[in-house]
């Protein structure tokens, strides 16, 4: 098979590169290793900066959205009994929607037909070749193997995929942090409690109230990530968020836990994320901790400047945007990092931490909560940093 571009990973980034590249009349293919149904069935993020609605109404792949995304004017920290709201949309103008990445993927997938992109699900040992030259892919499927010859490879298989591992390791830089603790999130039918998120420091541990829908409720606690998931029965997790909740005059709605999962967290960044013809975005380039929620809306910054980019070189052969790709998306990759960096050792319980530290992050809460130059600075870059 001959194409334009080849595309790894049905991801958001993977799906959002092909339907842009196809808008704009560009020749792609995505070759996925997963199966749609387990590609469908993944809980992950759940809030979308305005640039990432702003691309969804653009490809006009927004019904759902538009049906039950659910716009947030604010967001609360809250500590030991005490909430504190950061009103987002006072201190901005901007707001943020509530709409999992789970439907953000249906929908790209379920779109995918009539635009022309075409989603190779289930291609197993997906392997990338001359990356310096004209490049090419090889997978297998259904015991038949195959060749996709392209003009470039945009390596868009998250953190453990290929793409990354093809580029010479003297040819990039990494920079990474690993957390010594994970999140325990969970899906439950119930009420939502409180009507915006909660991120609440407790000495028992982080935890995170968020939600999916009127009767679906997204949670997290905080957790040991070698924890076995058996560890977990529902009556921990809801004793452990009622005590990490526990705010006067308030009660935590329970219901049947349907979904489960743990994840470690780890910051980090590959620079450059280009070698080549191989460029690469989203998570196989960079990844945040999820607190503060940038991992999904910074794969789709990236795929925004890379289709430009692409779109430049197949309309007047200006390569400018492709040879400063990396250039061009890593300063607010690092602000995004810098960000969940901070929210994340701001807000989570380290036992290793020296009681000075402690007392440094109990700090840092207190100046968003004092000051309103400081809540702002932090609402900017939650509601999403400008792209240009
Ligand atoms: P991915 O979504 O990882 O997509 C990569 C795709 O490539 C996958 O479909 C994968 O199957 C495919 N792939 C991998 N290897 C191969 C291969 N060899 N061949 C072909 N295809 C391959 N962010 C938040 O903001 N909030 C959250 O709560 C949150 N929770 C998360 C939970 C989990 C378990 C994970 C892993 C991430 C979570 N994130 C969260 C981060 C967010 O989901 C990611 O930043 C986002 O998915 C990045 O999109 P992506 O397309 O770059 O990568
Ligand atoms: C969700 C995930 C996050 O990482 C976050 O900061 C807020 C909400 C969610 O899955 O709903």
């Amino acid at each position: 098979m001959k194409t334009q571009v080849a595309i790894i990973g049905a991801g958001p980034a993977g799906l959002l590169l092909g339907h842009l590249l196809r808008a704009e009349g560009v020749d792609c293919v995505i070759l996925e290793r997963q199966s749609r149904a387990y590609i469908e069935g993944r809980i992950r993020a759940g809030v979308l900066e305005t640039i990432t609605t702003d691309l969804l109404h653009r490809l006009g792949i927004d019904a759902g959205l538009n049906a039950h995304g659910m716009m947030e004017e604010g967001f609360n920290l809250a500590d030991s009994g005490r909430m504190i709201r950061i009103p987002i949309t006072e201190l901005t103008g901007q707001h943020v929607v509530v709409y999992g990445q789970t439907e953000v993927t249906r929908d790209l997938i379920d779109a995918a037909p009539e635009r022309g992109l075409e989603i190779v699900f289930e291609a197993a040992d997906v392997a990338l070749h001359d990356i310096d030259g004209p490049p090419y892919v090889t997978y297998e499927k259904d015991g038949v193997q195959h060749q996709v010859y392209a003009d470039f490879i945009a390596g868009c298989d998250g953190f453990h995929g290929p793409s990354r591992q093809a580029i010479p390791h003297n040819a990039i830089q990494e920079h990474q942090i690993i957390y010594p603790w994970g999140w325990l999130g969970i899906l439950a039918e119930a009420p939502r409690s409180f009507h915006e998120l909660i991120y609440s420091r407790h000495d028992r541990g982080f935890a995170l109230l968020s939600t999916r829908s009127p009767t679906v409720q997204r949670i997290y606690v905080q957790c040991d990530p070698h924890d076995a998931i058996e560890a977990w029965p529902d009556h921990r997790i809801w004793q452990e968020m009622q005590a990490r909740f526990a705010f006067p005059g308030w009660t935590l709605s329970e219901g049947p836990i349907f979904q489960k999962g743990i994840v470690g967290m780890r910051s980090y960044v590959c620079d450059p994320m280009q070698y080549g013809r191989l460029f690469i975005a989203g998570d196989a380039a960079h990844i945040v901790p999820p607190t503060g929620a940038k991992g999904l809306n910074l794969a789709v910054a990236d795929v925004l400047v890379l289709s430009r980019a692409l779109d430049a070189w197949y309309k007047k052969k200006d390569r400018s945007g492709l040879d400063c790709y990396s250039a061009n998306v890593l300063p607010r990759i690092w602000k995004c990092e810098r960000f969940s960096w901070f929210m994340t050792t701001m807000l989570h319980q380290n036992p290793a931490d020296s009681s000075f530290e402690r007392h440094m992050r109990l700090a840092e809460l207190d100046t968003v909560v004092g000051s309103c130059a400081a809540a702002t600075a932090l609402a900017e870059i939650y509601v999403g940093l400008p792209l240009d």
